[in-house]
């Protein structure tokens, strides 16, 4: 928890600009003295003693002139996570942050922190420290601040948590049942589609995938319609929620299988960002869609071969089951329609070729939004670090899902896999849309900087400054 606080006997974090080292306040002319010849460029923390005899930790950012301002922000939430880590080395209970940046560098510096305090250790005997308290102090800082960033972590950490959970704990049931707790936290309203009501809209996509499973598939609808609401058609979000993704009978081999408990982070990133919308009471009508399964294997599951109808009659020849994403999110792209969408995105771990494609470090997207709504989404992903990087949609890529049998083909050829996935999705979208292929920064096997090994949230930060910045941009 953050809080604003000017003095505490917390442990003191000192971040100073290492650029102006000797007009620092904060420093006495001693120590700036001392720290003269170890502050270097690149990012590293220092203790030292302060004029009372306790322990103080420096933090030292550099502002690189040579970079933007969005590599500059990333670097200081880098710090925010270096500094983490030296508390939570030495057990530190609870920690007040004086700063010396601007607000927003310093703003940046807390978020690091605080997005790297967190682990998933529920199912450890022994639970790991972590800070109690973050108090900043005043001067850099404003109650507003602080209150977002709280509930930044607050829906981040949701995410995470939902990601991480195995499939023993978090099956289609729970994931809904979890959209239903941040919604009645809320007063976002809250429907699931029961199996009834997915068979009557004729959901072949959802019910085709989820047929190898013991248990029913389920379809959750979130809306958000504060009074003050600007937009007259609503936004509408939908995310993949595959609660497991075993491949089915085109089963997934070697390590491939590992961190398939993830293929619902889209269906996290949508359910943290509207979560977060809330929270911060943004004047928007957002419709947030889920559909969930299971993709794995009994006696009933589809094979190879299988045709399906998704809800808008369009039937699709399944020639690969581990392509299950895209047959689910067919079905919530129609549902989409009925609300006359403003636009929709939509958030999937539906590909390894985009992973392979740009890394962990971003996702990839395309899709059929307007310039303007992307260059807005283009700035959001950066100023966040939760980068995005597009790729195209030529027609050509529909050539590749043709099917003999069926209306399509649920699998492209072996080249362009991400594109040809988002192409499979267009077919199913009647209105502006983007696709965000989160494969890769969903999840992590290892930690990266405030990134957390396992689930990241990735997509809530991203979503909620796309959200700010669209208000903006619809109210000029
Ligand atoms: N859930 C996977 C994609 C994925 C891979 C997510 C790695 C996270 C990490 C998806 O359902 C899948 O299996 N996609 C196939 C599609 C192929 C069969 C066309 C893939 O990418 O190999
Ligand atoms: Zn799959
Ligand atoms: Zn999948």
């Amino acid at each position: 928890m953050i809080s604003l606080k000017n003095t505490s006997p917390a442990s003191r974090i000192i971040v100073i600009d290492a650029n102006h080292l000797t007009d620092s306040q904060l420093l006495s002319a001693n120590i700036q003295q001392n720290l003269k010849n170890k502050v270097a460029k690149d990012l590293k923390v220092l203790t030292s003693i302060d004029e009372n005899g306790n322990e103080i930790i420096i933090a030292p950012f550099f502002t690189n002139q040579e970079k933007d301002e969005h590599t500059n922000t990333e670097a200081v939430r880098s710090l925010g996570n270096l500094v983490f880590k030296l508390v939570s080395d030495a057990q530190l209970k609870e920690i007040s942050i004086q700063s010396e940046l601007s607000k927003e560098l310093t703003y940046a510096f807390v978020e690091g922190l605080a997005l790297s305090n967190y682990k998933f250790d529920k199912y450890k005997s022994k639970a790991t420290t972590l800070i109690d308290k973050i108090f900043v102090s005043t001067e850099n800082f404003t109650e507003d601040a602080v209150k977002t960033l709280n509930r930044i972590i607050k829906s981040v950490f949701y995410a995470r948590n939902i990601v991480n959970e195995p499939l023993s704990t978090l099956k289609a049931k729970e994931i809904s049942e979890s959209a239903k707790a941040i919604a009645e936290e809320t007063g976002i309203h809250y429907k699931e589609l029961g199996i009834d009501a997915i068979r009557s809209l004729k959901m072949g996509g959802v019910l085709g995938v989820n047929q190898g499973s013991e248990l029913d598939p389920t379809f959750t609808v979130l809306e958000w319609k504060p009074e003050n609401a600007i937009n007259k058609k609503p936004i509408v979000l939908v995310g993949k929620g595959v609660v497991y993704d075993t491949g089915g009978y085109s089963i997934k081999v070697g390590d491939g299988m590992m961190a398939m408990k993830c293929d619902m982070g889209g269906a996290a990133a949508v359910f943290g960002s509207t979560y977060l919308a809330a929270l911060e009471k943004l004047p928007q009508h957002i419709i947030t869609l889920v559909p969930a399964v299971e993709n794995r294997i009994n006696e009933k599951a589809f094979v190879p071969g299988d045709v399906l109808t998704i809800s808008d009659g369009t039937t699709v020849e399944v020639l690969n089951t581990d392509a299950e994403g895209r047959l689910i999110l067919a079905d919530a792209l129609v549902y989409a329609q009925q609300f006359d969408p403003e636009f929709v995105f939509d958030f999937a771990t539906l590909t390894g070729a985009a992973m392979r494609a740009i890394g962990t470090g971003g996702a990839a997207y395309m899709g059929t939004a307007s310039d303007e709504i992307k260059k807005i989404a283009l700035e959001a992903a950066n100023s966040t670090h939760e980068r995005i990087a597009e790729l195209p949609l030529w027609d050509d890529y529909a050539e590749q899902l043709k099917s003999e049998v069926a209306d399509l083909s649920n699998l492209g050829g072996p080249l362009a896999g991400a594109s040809t996935a988002g192409k499979f999705l267009q077919h199913f979208t009647k209105y502006p849309w983007l696709h965000f292929d989160i494969a890769a920064p969903a999840f992590l096997s290892s930690a990266s900087s405030y990134r957390p090994v396992g689930g990241t949230g990735s997509g809530v930060r991203f979503m909620l400054e796309f959200f700010k910045s669209y208000i903006a941009h619809v109210k000029k």
